[in-house]
């Protein structure tokens, strides 16, 4: 339990001993810090319960409070705010134990398996600028629900089904004929072949051949032949598909690695195909598959809506199955082979209606247990500056790699010569870049739309990726630099810049379990901003190497460290890197 906690239950068997009963007391941090650092707030609810005066209440408790040492400048404001101030010695000896135990500035959960599913990569498709919120929230809340205690299994979920494979395979056989996956006579072993494609020509493959079947009947018809063929596990198409995914997945997991995401299952729509069948019996036995028009269909509409809610499209009519019924055959595979208590979707919300419909038939027969979660986690769109999502120079779609590029531009020019050797600032500079665009993309609430401006989010100044950085390889160079000196123990404030920052540190445990409850990771983005500007006001008017007042100097590098180590933990959260030098 963290410290802050544990005080919090203190005072609350203290305001029982005043004789009044309140549940979860929280001490909040007060907005007039004149009057005190923490005010507490419940003798105005106290008041209803107990029909009596909020000041008389509080004035009961504060006669309690001031018995204990550990509290200081007691006193009422307004109607009954009880404000409340640590006393420094109280206030160090917290941080000291902080110093010695971060595990006393975090509150853990008990153990929970939650399956997040996250960054929806589509093979044989360069991953785009869509593909980029999902990466960086995803991978964040699961480092988030990981540190405060969940097991977190992170899929990949790649689009490896439906018409875009046909597509893509389809235009191969048109290219190389020859090649022995189409020829019937073939008996060798596929395994042993490798096709003479590159990632950039499926990346070139793709769009040619998905818009030429928006023109061409005969070459849509072929390309959804050869999905069924695909989906058949038919000799040789099969073969050649699996290669496509090899090729890709290579490429996709080299973008995820340079976004320092990583996915514990790298699963597939096609992983789910083999539920398929399963899935269809336990729809067919629950009676809910309506035939329309030659396709069939669940209906998922419910009284209480109030906008339209069409129902989910199961089986085509020619036979294939949609992105729903792949996402439903997927719930049924995560229910029984990892049996997980949440799944997360982390999403773009413009998905919310699939999931909405998906999330409901489910639920109509029971596809998973009833005291699972399914939670949609949608996020906003990271727009141009014309204020539509973001788009090349011609009006392309922005591939991920290209976008990364940008940013690179920007921060290459922010790296220092004199510190960072030639060799290294090309690395640095790409690490820094990624660093500013996970922060710009973490900063916001996660549903809100945001600009992207490569120029704001390299700058050195201000809630940015390289002003943490560089803050941050300061203080690690400061904690070098003071090798030699004392450390380990805080029993002194000079300023009250240095009590703002150790309340700062105090409110951690809050903060995370706030981002952690919203699934979203603007509080912990705003939070390390937070802390890291105090400390560097702190900084700047003190010296602290040189100080000849040794107590206080243990207290300030103590501090440092306190402070260096949150912010290491929060960009390992947001899976930001921190380069030695930059
Ligand atoms: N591949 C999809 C896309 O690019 C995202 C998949 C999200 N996950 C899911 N279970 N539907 O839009």
């Amino acid at each position: 339990m963290s410290i802050i906690k544990k005080l919090n239950n203190d005072i609350e068997k203290l305001v029982e001993q005043a004789g009044y009963k309140v549940e979860n007391l929280a001490l909040q941090p007060s907005g007039r810090r004149d009057l005190g650092q923490f005010q507490l707030n419940d003798a105005m609810t106290l008041a209803r319960t107990y029909k009596k005066s909020p000041r008389l209440i509080a004035e009961d408790i504060i006669k309690i409070l001031q018995q204990d040492s550990r509290f200081t400048n007691l006193n009422i404001a307004g109607p009954g705010f009880i404000n409340i101030t640590l006393t420094d010695a109280y206030l160090g000896e917290l941080l000291t134990q902080i110093y010695e135990d971060k595990n006393l500035n975090i509150d853990k959960r008990p153990r929970k398996k939650i399956i997040l599913d996250y960054g929806g990569a589509n093979v044989a498709k360069a991953l785009h600028v869509g593909h980029l919120r999902s990466a960086n929230i995803g991978e964040a809340l699961k480092r988030l629900a990981t540190l405060l205690g969940y097991e977190v299994i992170g899929d990949a979920h790649l689009g490896d089904y439906g018409r875009p494979l046909g597509l893509v395979v389809l235009e191969i056989k048109k290219r190389y004929p020859e090649l022995p996956y189409f020829d019937e006579s073939y008996t060798g072993d596929f395994s042993e072949i490798e096709p003479p494609i590159t990632n950039s020509d499926l990346e070139e493959i793709y769009p040619y051949a998905s818009s030429k079947s928006k023109e061409d009947e005969k070459y849509l018809e072929e390309a959804r032949d050869i999905t069924f063929k695909i989906q058949n596990h038919e000799r040789g198409y099969y073969d050649l598909w699996k290669k496509v995914v090899e090729i890709s997945k290579k490429d996709i997991k080299q973008v995820y690695d340079m976004l320092n995401v990583n996915f514990e299952l790298w699963l597939g729509e096609s992983d789910a195909a083999e539920y398929l069948d399963e899935l269809t019996k336990i729809y067919e036995e629950s009676n809910v598959l309506i035939e329309s028009e030659g396709a069939q269909i669940i209906e998922v509409k419910e009284d209480s809506d109030t906008s339209p809610m069409p129902p989910l499209l199961f089986k085509r009519s020619n036979g294939t199955v949609s992105y729903e019924t792949t996402d439903l055959a997927t719930i049924l595979q995560r229910q029984k082979e990892m049996n997980p208590d949440e799944i997360w979707y982390c999403v773009d919300a413009r998905q919310g209606l699939h999931f909405d419909q998906v999330f409901r038939a489910a639920r109509k027969v029971k596809l998973i247990e009833d005291k699972v979660i399914l939670e949609h986690i949608g996020f906003g769109t990271m727009n141009g500056k014309d204020g539509k999502p973001f788009k090349t120079r011609d009006g392309g779609v922005m591939s991920l790699k290209g976008l990364i590029n940008l940013v690179e531009e920007e921060t290459r020019k922010k790296i220092n010569p004199d510190t960072v050797e030639e060799d290294m600032r090309e690395e640095v500079a790409k690490t820094v870049a990624i660093a500013a665009l996970k922060y710009a993309d973490l900063l916001p609430f996660r549903g809100t739309d945001y600009i992207f401006e490569p120029e704001k989010f390299a700058d050195l100044e201000g809630k940015t990726g390289p002003y943490l950085l560089y803050s941050t390889i300061r203080m690690k160079s400061l904690l070098t630099k003071g090798e030699s000196l004392e450390i380990g123990k805080i029993t002194q404030f000079k300023t009250e810049t240095e009590k703002d920052i150790a309340l700062t540190i105090l409110r951690l445990p809050t903060t995370l379990n706030k981002a952690l409850d919203s699934r979203s990771l603007n509080d912990i983005t705003e939070y390390i901003y937070k802390l890291t500007s105090l400390y560097n006001k702190f900084y700047a008017e003190n010296k602290i190497l040189t100080e000849e007042d040794k107590e206080l100097q243990k207290s300030w590098l103590t501090l440092t460290k306190i402070v260096y180590d949150i912010n290491m933990t929060l960009l390992d959260v947001l899976a930001i890197k921190v380069p030695e030098k930059m």
